[in-house]
């Protein structure tokens, strides 16, 4: 005997099928095509000494003799250092990040890039900005009471 399943109840468990396949669907797209991904860079630091030694004392761009662009970001209250990061257009710029102080985001609006700086840890992310142009970068976590203050800008400019 055929169980009787009532009709709108039918409809919602399609409803409900369609949605799961639906979210399935916008992630395995969002990770193939947008190229979105969990973080896989674990590389630890002394927070005491970011600011006395190393890459992040005075962080600029390095080109690496292959051509692409390293660039050593401070992010801190309320601050990123260097405030504005010129790199060109077309080339592989990695991007890596640290955090003396708190927590705070570092997410460059209109890319994939998008990634959280905790105190004690270099986070790293590389992309490629194929348009020059102005790229605002924002802090998406909050940090305190000038968190809605923290941003930089990174200047991609017509490879040369
Ligand atoms: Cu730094 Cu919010």
């Amino acid at each position: 005997m055929a169980m009787h399943v009532d009709r709108y109840e039918r409809y919602w468990m399609w409803a409900a099928t369609a949605m799961l396949v639906l979210f399935l669907a916008a992630i395995v797209i969002t990770a193939v095509a947008g190229s979105a991904h969990p973080p896989s860079h674990v590389e630890t630091i002394d927070p005491d000494r970011v600011t006395v030694e190393g890459e992040f004392t005075a962080p600029q761009p390095v080109t690496r003799p292959d051509g692409s662009v390293v660039v050593p970001i401070r992010a801190e209250m309320y601050v990123f250092r260097p405030e504005v990061i010129r790199v060109p257009a077309g080339t592989p710029v990695t991007f890596r990040v640290t955090s003396p102080d708190v927590l705070h985001g570092f997410q460059i609006v209109g890319t994939n890039v998008n990634i959280t700086v905790a105190p004690g840890y270099v986070s790293e992310v590389t992309t490629t900005f194929r348009r020059p142009g102005d790229y605002l970068i924002v802090c998406n976590e909050y940090c305190g009471l000038a968190h809605h203050l923290m941003q930089g800008k990174v200047v991609v400019e017509e490879p040369r």
